[in-house]
Formats: C-alpha cells, sequence, structure tokens
C-alpha cells in the first residue's frame, strides 16, 4: 500500500456498526478471566521495618496462615533481604506469594546504608526481569516475577515523628516500589495519640516529598472507597495470630489484662482497611503500576544509559538498529583501543625488562672484573715472597757451606800445628762463632 493510501485510511473517522446478530466476541473478558486464572497470579511484598516490629504477624494474620516464622537476631552487620515464596490458593485462584523481608533493619550503629540493600534488591529484580525481555527466546508466559509490587513500611508508634532513618529510606524507595506506611502495634498507642501521630506522619512525609502509594481513584467502581481510605493513611494496625472468645465467636485479637484488642474491629485498629486495600480492592492496581510505572522508568533509565533514545538530537526517530550499529562500534572502537594499550603495555614491560637484564649483566661483568684484578695482585705477591724466600735460602746455603768449609779448614790446620796450641785458639776465638752464623747474626 502507498504511503497516501496509509495516511488517507489512518486518517478516516472510524465508523460505527450495527451487527445483526450475536457474533460471540463479548466473551473476550471470560476468555481472559479464564486465561489468567489457569496461568494463576504472582504478587511479592517486602516487608521494611525494625527488628520485632510485627511484620511476620502481620503477614499471618492477613492471609490467615502461619508462614514459617524465624526471629531476627539485633546483631545483624548489615541490613539482608530474604525472600520466601508460598503457592496459596482460594477457591481457585492459585497465588504465588513472596514475602520479602529486611532483616536487621534498624539495628546498626551507623544507619547510613541501610536503604541501600533494600534498593539493590529490587533494582535486581527489575534487571531480571528486563534480561527476560531483552532475551531472543522470551519466556515471560510462565516466568516467575520476582519484582516487589508493595512495600509495607513499618513505622514504630513511638507518638512523636518519624525517625530520619524511616523518612531517607522511603524516599530512597517511593520511585522505585508502591508504598504502604502502616503504624505497627497501633495497640501500644492511647487513641488521641494516635490520632495526632497520624497527622505527623503524613505532614512529614509530604513535606519531605516522599511519594507514597494513592489508592486509585480513576476507576469509578472503587473511586468512592479508595478515596476515602487515601486519607486514612497511615493505617494503624494490630496483628495476631491468637483466638480470643469474644461473646460466642472466636477472634483473632490480643488479650490484655484490661481487654481484648480485635484485630478485626474497625474501631480498634486499621487492620481490616489494611486487608481490604492491600488484597481485595488494589492488589492488581499495585501489581499494574509495578510494570507500568516503577518497572517503565527502571527500564527507560537502564536503556538510556546504555545508548538506546526513541529520538535523536534533531528529534527524528531514533532507529534500534541504528543505536546497535553506534553502540557496536563504540564498542568495538574501545576495545581495540584496550588491547592497543595492553600491546603497548607489554612492549613496555619486556624493554624495562631488557634493560634492566642488561644492567645486572654489566654490574657483574663489573664484578669479575674487579675479582680478577684482585686475584693477579695477590698471585703477584705470592710470587715476590717466593722469590724473596728462595734468596734467602740459597744466602742460607752460602753461609752454611762457606761455616763448613771454615770448620774443615781449622780442624785440618790443628791437626798440622799441635804445638801452636795456645795462639791458634786465641786466632780461632777472633773468627765468628758457628753459632753466630748459623743463627743468622752473621753479617757478610
Ligand atoms: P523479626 O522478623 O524478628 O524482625 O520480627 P517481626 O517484625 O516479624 O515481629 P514478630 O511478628 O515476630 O513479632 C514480634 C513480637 O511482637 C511478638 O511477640 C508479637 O506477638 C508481637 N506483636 C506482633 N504484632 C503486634 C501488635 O500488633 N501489637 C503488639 N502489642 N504486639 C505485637
Ligand atoms: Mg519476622
Amino acid at each position: 500500500m502507498a504511503a497516501t493510501d496509509l495516511e488517507r485510511f489512518s486518517n478516516e473517522e472510524k465508523r460505527n456498526l450495527s451487527l445483526g446478530g450475536h457474533v460471540g466476541f463479548d466473551s473476550l473478558p471470560d476468555q481472559l478471566v479464564s486465561k489468567s486464572v489457569t496461568q494463576g497470579f504472582s504478587f511479592n511484598i517486602l516487608c521494611v521495618g525494625e527488628t520485632g516490629i510485627g511484620k511476620s504477624t502481620l503477614m499471618n494474620t492477613l492471609f490467615n496462615t502461619t508462614f514459617e516464622t524465624e526471629e531476627a537476631s539485633h546483631y545483624e552487620s548489615a541490613v539482608r533481604l530474604r525472600p520466601r515464596t508460598y503457592d496459596l490458593q482460594e477457591s481457585n485462584v492459585h497465588l504465588k506469594l513472596t514475602i520479602v523481608d529486611a532483616v536487621g533493619f534498624g539495628d546498626q550503629i551507623n544507619k547510613d546504608e541501610s536503604y541501600r540493600p533494600i534498593v539493590e534488591y529490587i533494582d535486581t529484580q527489575f534487571e531480571n526481569y528486563l534480561q527476560e525481555e531483552l532475551k531472543i527466546r522470551r519466556s515471560l508466559f510462565n516466568y516467575h516475577d520476582t519484582r516487589i509490587h508493595v512495600c509495607l513500611y513499618f513505622i514504630t508508634p513511638t507518638g512523636h515523628s518519624l525517625k530520619s532513618l524511616d523518612l531517607v529510606t522511603m524516599k530512597k524507595l517511593d520511585s522505585k516500589v508502591n508504598i504502604i506506611p502502616i503504624i505497627a502495634k497501633a495497640d501500644t498507642i492511647s487513641k488521641s495519640e494516635l490520632h495526632k501521630f497520624k497527622i505527623k506522619v503524613m505532614s512529614e512525609l509530604v513535606s519531605n516529598g516522599v511519594q507514597i502509594y494513592q489508592f486509585p481513584t480513576d476507576d469509578e467502581a472503587v473511586a468512592e472507597i479508595n478515596s476515602v481510605m487515601n486519607a486514612h493513611l497511615p493505617f494503624a494496625v494490630v496483628g495476631s495470630t491468637e483466638e480470643v472468645k469474644v461473646g460466642n465467636k472466636l477472634v483473632r485479637a490480643r488479650q490484655y489484662p484490661w481487654g481484648v484488642v480485635q484485630v478485626e474491629n474497625e474501631s480498634h485498629c486499621d487492620f481490616v482497611k489494611l486487608r481490604e486495600m492491600l488484597i481485595r480492592v488494589n492488589m492488581e492496581d499495585l501489581r499494574e503500576q509495578t510494570h507500568t510505572r516503577h518497572y517503565e522508568l527502571y527500564r527507560r533509565c537502564k536503556l538510556e544509559e546504555m545508548g538506546f533514545k526513541d529520538t535523536d538530537p534533531d528529534s527524528q526517530p531514533f532507529s534500534l538498529q541504528e543505536t546497535y550499529e553506534t553502540k557496536r562500534k563504540e564498542f568495538l572502537g574501545e576495545l581495540q583501543r584496550k588491547e592497543e594499550e595492553m600491546r603497548q603495555m607489554f612492549v613496555n614491560k619486556v624493554k624495562e625488562t631488557e634493560a634492566e637484564l642488561k644492567e645486572k649483566e654489566r654490574e657483574l661483568h663489573e664484578k669479575f672484573e674487579h675479582l680478577k684484578r684482585i686475584h693477579q695482585e695477590e698471585k703477584r705477591k705470592v710470587e715476590e715472597k717466593r722469590r724473596e724466600l728462595e734468596e734467602e735460602m740459597n744466602a742460607f746455603n752460602r753461609r752454611k757451606v762457606a761455616v763448613e768449609t771454615l770448620q774443615s779448614q781449622s780442624l785440618q790446620a790443628t791437626s798440622q800445628q799441635p804445638l801452636k796450641k795456645d795462639k791458634d785458639k786465641k786466632n780461632f776465638f777472633s773468627l765468628p762463632s758457628a753459632c753466630s752464623i748459623a743463627s743468622g747474626r752473621y753479617v757478610n
């Protein structure tokens, strides 16, 4: 079809036609319901609140069952997210419920980073979903969606105001998840104090720009109840797994020496309002908001971070193919640059090592030459000494021969002139003595 034909066709007004009889597409909503029921639903709740504030008790009370309850210790070095998934069934509807506990929240001395593991957990679930969406072979139909649909933020019933940890954490989470603030253990605060506390909490949230989840008022069927409930936020709740007999009925309640707090009594607390809003009226809206608002924001930021845009700087539609090609070129360029950098680094390293080796070789050679010189000098000295000793030995031998000759001459003389003994004796003693010659004292 030519472009002009297409334009004319899309500009044409749509005409309303009446049907001659029953066609059957009015069953479409039923088909949708049946498909959804078969597929089942998933719902993920994140509970944030200090240790022992009543998170597990409230979950048990809300779903009228006993989930495994593992008490957290007050000595966690950091906040840790603990997800637990359960399969629940009511009538023929299957619900895969995940409850995520922020274990150790508010227990560290330095709470500056307490929000970080929670934000990271939420982002990781978004990232997993995005990765699944970006796969060539997606299986979103049976994908276990772990994105957090609602964060129940448990406020400690101090009666004063919110803590800075509450405000910082809620502020960091509000663009990522639907937050429903609730005042926990509302039976520990008096009615008038609770009223003032609720007003204070709401005004603090507004003045700090914290966006909490608003029950939707655009659907006529629930607009009225939702707008009434919005005015009741934050819900002040009481949880209990204990059943107490009131009149002739067993009800969930907390029993005190002075009376009984009934969980499902609306004049005692807002538990029923919370259950109504969270499960019975707005569960689907919470799921939808998670997908269309929070996940969409995450996806947009992530894709923009990766270089994808809807329009180029001239406001022209941006093609996915072009973006991919640009990114690919950028990536290859970067890869080549890194490769070249590494090659250069390698060459430099080799040169450095080579220079070091040469220097070492030169040092060794110098050392060798030095030792050689010392050796030659020593050798020369030894040679000199040897020569001196030889000369001394020769001189000694000569003297020895001379002494021996003299001795033999004197002996001869003695035997020839016995009468001249006294005179010769005198002459004999004027000659150097044999002993002084032998000891070397005689000088030639
Ligand atoms: P951790 O998971 O260990 O952080 O605790 P938690 O927040 O899950 O609290 P949990 O539900 O285990 O409750 C802790 C204590 O508070 C228990 O003794 C509960 O009986 C009590 N508790 C729970 N809800 C309420 C409540 O609404 N009012 C009062 N007064 N006590 C409650
Ligand atoms: Mg618990």
